[in-house]
């Protein structure tokens, strides 16, 4: 509390409240008392100007362009970390010691196999069913298989809870794909690292040796990383939202995986990538398309484009594109999308629609195209993504649990537009 109070005269009444001061200098007006002091809410559609909780674990500034994971910034953390050791870092807090990384990878590694009966749920679904659908039912159904580690409010379950999250979505998400072309599940093996196992469970076939590309183990590192948190997202606060009535993390972590399909969200990846071949397959029209997504009488939007936050240039973005170039150079390829996603940038970042609006491409816009390089098919995209979020989903989740004054139900109020008071009417008389 920075001791600064602002006041508010409503009506009659004035009224003083606090004002919170963050680490990075954001100033903020705690409003929690302004209804008991009042009769007043606020309102505030899609949470644009609210903040729903303090949080130690990232800090972003849209208006610059700057994404730190527990204050280390992204470009380091990308550079220096692998995806498991992040983990370990938006979770606890801190960088982990040689000796605590070793023991967490472990704890993650002796975790990654599914009850075998979980093997059926998988055959009962429909060969084209959605990743996503299949990654939140079975995510969902760990709260049925793993019921020692349940109770968030128990210290060790809590943790059993993480290995075993963090052990599991991999296998689960490969297995949805091997399920959905009909190949046999590919057994996860402990003496690879984290990408290197998820790339074999996704492509070995037991018939033949597999030996992950470094380059594609590399990338994956990467995109996962990038994406690993990124505060009061949709997803994370669905995940923060569900997991304050105290329920376990298996099934926070599977409305999280919800909230992130939509479009609007995570299922950007993939729908820019439809995008960018529906445009390919129009002769490379960007005019018609950027015309489109100006249009105020149509819905049309540039996918990958645009951010709540970011009145910059995603710094995320920057990375995945330097990344997507090195790779298509390493391995002698052009991609015609790549070339499109590049000229749509171009087109787009000078349009007065654009520049006004502050719209840049977003994270989204050209990892779809590493995934495309790596072998993923588009129906994974979303699945990618929602691996890499993973740490983010469970270190808010601890975060909020583990909060110095306990932990409140999230429970937002509205204002009432409907009906006022009506009589009923008999349904003969209706
Ligand atoms: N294409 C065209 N116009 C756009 C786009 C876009 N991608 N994004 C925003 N706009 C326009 C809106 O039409 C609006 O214009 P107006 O002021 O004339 O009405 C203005 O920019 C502001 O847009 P909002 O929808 O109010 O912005 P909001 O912050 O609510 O939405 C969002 C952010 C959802 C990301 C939006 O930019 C969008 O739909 N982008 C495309 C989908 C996407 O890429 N999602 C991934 C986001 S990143 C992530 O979740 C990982």
């Amino acid at each position: 509390m920075s001791g600064e109070t602002v006041k508010l005269q409503l009506g009659g009444l004035e009224v003083e409240l606090p004002i919170l001061v963050g680490t990075e200098g954001e100033r903020v007006i705690e409003i929690d008392k302004l209804r008991a002091m009042t009769g007043y809410i606020t309102l505030d559609d899609g949470y644009a100007n609210t903040g729903s909780t303090t949080s130690e674990i990232t800090y972003l500034d849209g208006e610059k362009g700057i994404l730190r994971y527990r204050g280390y910034p992204i470009e380091e953390i990308a550079e220096r970390c692998d995806f498991t050791e992040t983990a370990y870092l938006l979770i606890y807090g801190e960088l982990p010691t040689a000796e605590e990384l070793e023991t967490f990878r472990k704890s993650i590694r002796a975790r990654s196999l599914l009850h075998e009966g979980m093997k059926t749920i998988f055959a009962g679904f429909p060969p084209d069913a959605h990743p996503m659908a299949i990654l939140s039912a079975v995510v969902g159904a760990l709260a049925i298989y793993c019921r020692d580690s349940l109770d968030p409010a128990d210290p060790r379950q809590r943790e059993v809870a993480i290995f075993r999250m963090l052990a599991k979505m991999p296998t689960i998400a490969a297995f949805s794909y091997k399920q959905s072309i009909g190949q046999p599940f590919i057994y996860s093996q402990n003496k690879l690292s984290y990408c290197q196992n998820f790339l074999q469970m996704m492509f070995a076939v037991p018939s033949e040796r597999y030996e992950p590309d470094p380059d594609f183990v590399h990338a994956l590192n990467l995109l996962l990383i990038l994406h690993a948190d990124h505060g009061q997202n949709c997803s994370t606060s669905t995940v923060r939202m569900v997991g304050s009535s105290t329920v376990n993390l298996f099934s926070s972590v599977s409305a999280g995986i919800c909230a992130l399909w939509g479009a609007l969200h995570g299922g950007a990846n993939e729908a820019c990538i439809n995008m960018l071949e529906a445009i390919h397959a129009d002769n490379d029209n960007l005019g018609k398309y950027i015309d489109l997504a100006k249009d105020p009488n149509d819905d049309y939007r540039l996918m990958g484009f645009g951010h709540r936050v970011y009145k910059n240039y995603d710094p995320r973005a920057k990375i995945i594109k330097e990344v997507c170039h090195g790779l298509l150079e390493k391995h002698s390829r052009e991609d015609p999308i790549f070339e499109l996603a590049q000229e749509l940038e171009e087109v787009a970042l000078s349009d007065p629609y654009f520049i006004e609006r502050r719209l840049y491409p977003n994270v989204d816009f050209y990892s779809g195209i590493i995934y495309k390089i790596i072998g993923i098919p588009k129906q994974m995209f979303t699945v990618l993504f929602a691996l890499g979020r993973l740490p983010g989903w469970i270190a808010h989740w601890r975060e909020m649990h583990l909060a110095p004054g306990g932990m409140r139900i999230h429970r937002p109020r509205q204002l009432y537009t409907g009906s006022a008071q009506r009589k009923f009417v008999p349904l003969i008389k209706r």
